[in-house]
């Protein structure tokens, strides 16, 4: 059916069925229909039938494979790759030109991708444990091989002759190539052979170890025993969730689930304490050292690469460019949010004086206090919230604004094949030429063995080819709603509704890209700015059209969120959060500074900068960031800050072009043009300037705080 609107976010793959039951609309709910568009109409009237096995023209994501054509696919995949490569080596360096050696690994790189992917993605949605299973193993396989690729000093040479000719096609082509050369010698291959062994040695040190102080967090059981008394305050169904010892106590083990309700809920201000303390301390002794350890061998292997310190090589590719940058604007926000936290903190002291009598405030009582003042500030039910956020209503008001505001159509695709009946497809067109851009999986709902995380998957992305075509974008949205339960519509959690407007704004921008390269296009761009429009699109579902448009009572869908409410959510989102900032802050500079410098004592550092960012609390006696500080050790090192980065970014151009008209469609088109087009093809700071006309600042940011605080 076409469906010119319909509902999407950018979760991804599956929620097909639910949405039709939710579409079944009658009576006043037929009005709603109307004013939000046709989206629901398609939905209803799929065939339940239909059959599904129809390919996607232009896509080569294959869907629903066999365990045993997964493992025919990696084959040909790896062996292919092979051939590619091996005949890009045999160029000889004299005769090397852009169409025998530049082109055949643009090419391979932009057709490979949707195959691996379509590998790969299975183990995240397959229903069945072969096929997970031989998608694990085809991932092991093709990241074995994908790595033995960036270690072939014959392509490198290949590439480097033709780097080092000067004669680009375009600028894009030219940071192309330089990509290309840049990525080898991170890899090593521009210095001694010696000097290359040393560095797998201490990356196969760095992983093991990482590995090791994982495990030990993972595997670490500590709990607290506590009577009910102590635990005032937790609802009875947490309680009923712990297991009690044989005097009848109750176990809180220290997992962060359990330690986030007993901070944000336990009235007992010496178990939040005792509760914080020994969370800060899990494997004390054993991960300080090994993070110690890791840090010296991070610096080491960041030096054989000729740079000064780990920092500065984790940095260097991001949009940040320097560490000094980093500290530059870590430093900033938290001196400019300084009055605000301190207005904050002064309200949860008074708070906490009225309640407990003169006993100093603490950080283990941030969480509390901020929530019981919430609590009197804020009229905001969220459990009865949830009642006016049907999925499949939230999802045809989400897909009609990004269509508005990019001037776009989506149309689902109801006998395309998927690997689950609650999976649904759309193609997106460009509403004025029609052009194809791309197609989106929704795979929305929970699911055994489905993977657990909302996130979203790239399976193909955009890039021009050799023969002149224009490769598609293939994009797939994982969530986990809740499907309907015996007839009545599944609803969201308002987090969850926040969470779509991301997602969903990740699938909007893999599918607007235009890079020429799949190396640079769909969500393959620099980490630093990979954020940032998921995050100017998230501010969207605080505007009262879009929180207007996506709610409905669940059983009158015609009445939305009332005015009151639209307001408190808006002031409910910025609520203590220049407090909660500045804590992050503190971890962002923890890690920035321990990556920067030798030497350092881990443990005197945290003790230092936890009272000068966190407006003179002190740290909690004997916990230290170190030993349970997993993002500084896996995956983040040196780039905690990267996340506060793409926000404050982020509220910069929301605030500068999207607030007072967030539904103006020539905005939406600058953004879509300027923004989500080029994509990882220019740098970031190019492309933020080009779209504001100036340079991006923090000052919208740092203003959006102030003006909403309470
Ligand atoms: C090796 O490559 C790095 C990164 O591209 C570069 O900074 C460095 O100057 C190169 N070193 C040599 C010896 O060519
Ligand atoms: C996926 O493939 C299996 C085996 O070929 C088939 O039985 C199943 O119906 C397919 N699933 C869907 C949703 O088409
Ligand atoms: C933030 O604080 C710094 C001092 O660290 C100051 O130089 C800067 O102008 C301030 N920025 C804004 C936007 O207020
Ligand atoms: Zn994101």
């Amino acid at each position: 059916m076409t469906e010119s609107q319909g509902t999407g976010d950018k979760m991804a793959t599956e929620h097909k069925r639910g949405r039709r039951n939710v579409l079944a609309f009658t009576g006043a709910a037929a009005l709603l229909v109307l004013a939000v568009n046709l989206a629901i109409s398609a939905f209803n009237s799929h065939k339940k039938k239909t059959k599904k096995n129809k390919d996607l023209p232009g896509s080569n994501v294959c869907v629903n494979l066999s365990a045993s054509e997964i493992r025919r696919l990696a084959d040909r995949i790896i062996a292919n790759s092979k051939s590619v490569h091996d005949r890009v080596a045999s160029v000889p360096l004299d005769k090397v030109t852009y169409k025998n050696v530049v082109s055949p690994l643009a090419e391979l790189e932009a057709q490979q991708f949707p195959l691996m992917q379509s590998c790969l993605f299975a183990k995240l949605v397959s229903t069945s444990d072969d096929v997970r299973k031989a998608s694990a193993e085809a991932e092991r396989r093709i990241d074995g091989h994908v790595l033995m690729c960036s270690k072939r000093e014959d392509v490198y040479r290949v590439i480097k002759a033709i780097a080092a000719r000067g004669e680009w096609m375009n600028a894009e082509a030219k940071h192309y190539i330089q990509s290309l050369v840049r990525d080898f010698e991170r890899n090593g291959l521009n210095i001694t052979v010696t000097k290359r062994e040393e560095m797998h040695r201490l990356r196969a040190q760095i992983d093991e170890l990482s590995l090791q102080y994982m495990k030990n967090l993972n595997d670490d059981s500590t709990f607290l025993l506590f009577s009910e008394a102590e635990l005032a305050g937790l609802p009875p169904d947490f309680l009923k969730g712990l297991d009690k010892a044989e005097n009848s106590k109750f176990k809180v083990i220290l997992r962060s689930n359990y330690v986030a309700a007993v901070l944000e809920l336990c009235q007992v201000g010496n178990t939040r304490k005792m509760v914080a303390v020994a969370y800060g301390k899990r494997c004390g002794e054993v991960n300080l050292a090994i993070l110690e350890d890791l840090v010296k061998l991070r610096h080491k292997y960041a030096r054989l690469l000729g740079y000064s310190n780990y920092a500065d090589y984790a940095v260097d590719l991001r949009m940040a460019k320097t560490p000094s940058k980093v500290f530059e604007f870590l430093e900033d926000i938290s001196v400019n949010l300084t009055n605000l936290a301190n207005k904050e903190l002064n309200m949860l002291k008074d708070l906490k004086k009225k309640e407990e009598g003169d006993i100093p405030f603490g950080i283990e009582d941030l969480l509390y206090y901020a929530k019981r003042v919430e609590e009197q500030k804020f009229d905001l039910d969220f459990g009865a919230l949830k009642q006016y956020f049907p999925v499949n209503l939230v999802l045809s008001g989400v897909f009609k604004i990004f269509q508005d505001l990019f001037g776009l159509r989506f149309e689902e695709i109801a006998d395309a094949k998927v690997w689950h009946g609650d999976v649904c497809v759309f193609s997106v067109f460009d509403l004025i030429s029609g052009e194809l851009l791309g197609y989106f999986y929704l795979d929305l709902y929970t699911r055994e063995e489905k993977y657990g995380n909302t996130c979203v998957v790239a399976l193909q992305n955009g890039a021009l080819l050799v023969d002149g075509a224009r490769q598609l974008a293939v994009a797939l949205l994982i969530s986990q709603f809740e499907k309907d339960v015996g007839g009545h519509p599944g609803l969201l959690r308002f987090s969850e509704v926040v969470n779509l407007f991301h997602e969903f704004g990740h699938v909007v921008q893999h599918i607007c890209n235009r890079a020429t390269f799949a190396r640079f296009s769909g969500l393959r761009v620099d980490p630093d700015f990979v954020e940032i429009p998921a995050q100017v699109l998230e501010n969207l579902c605080y505007e009262d059209f879009a929180l207007k448009l996506i709610s409905g009572f669940h059983q009158d869908i015609t009445k939305p969120i009332k005015d009151e409410t639209c307001r408190s959510l808006k002031i409910w989102r910025h609520s203590f959060s220049a407090l909660k900032l500045k804590q992050e802050i503190l971890y962002c500079l923890f890690d920035q500074i321990i990556h920067s410098a030798d030497n350092i004592d881990v443990v005197e550092l945290f003790k230092h900068l936890h009272p000068k960012v966190m407006l003179g609390l002190p740290v909690l006696e004997g916990t230290n960031a170190a030993s349970c500080f997993p993002r500084s050790v896996i995956g983040y090192e040196a780039a905690c800050y990267s996340r506060i980065w793409s926000e404050v970014f982020a509220a910069d151009i929301f605030a500068s072009k999207f607030r007072g008209d967030p539904s103006n469609q020539y905005v939406g088109m600058q953004f879509r043009n300027k923004v989500l087009g080029p994509g990882g093809a220019k740098e970031p700071v190019e492309v933020l300037s080009d779209f504001l006309g100036r340079e991006p600042s923090i000052r919208a940011f740092i203003e959006s705080k102030a003006e909403y605080s309470v």
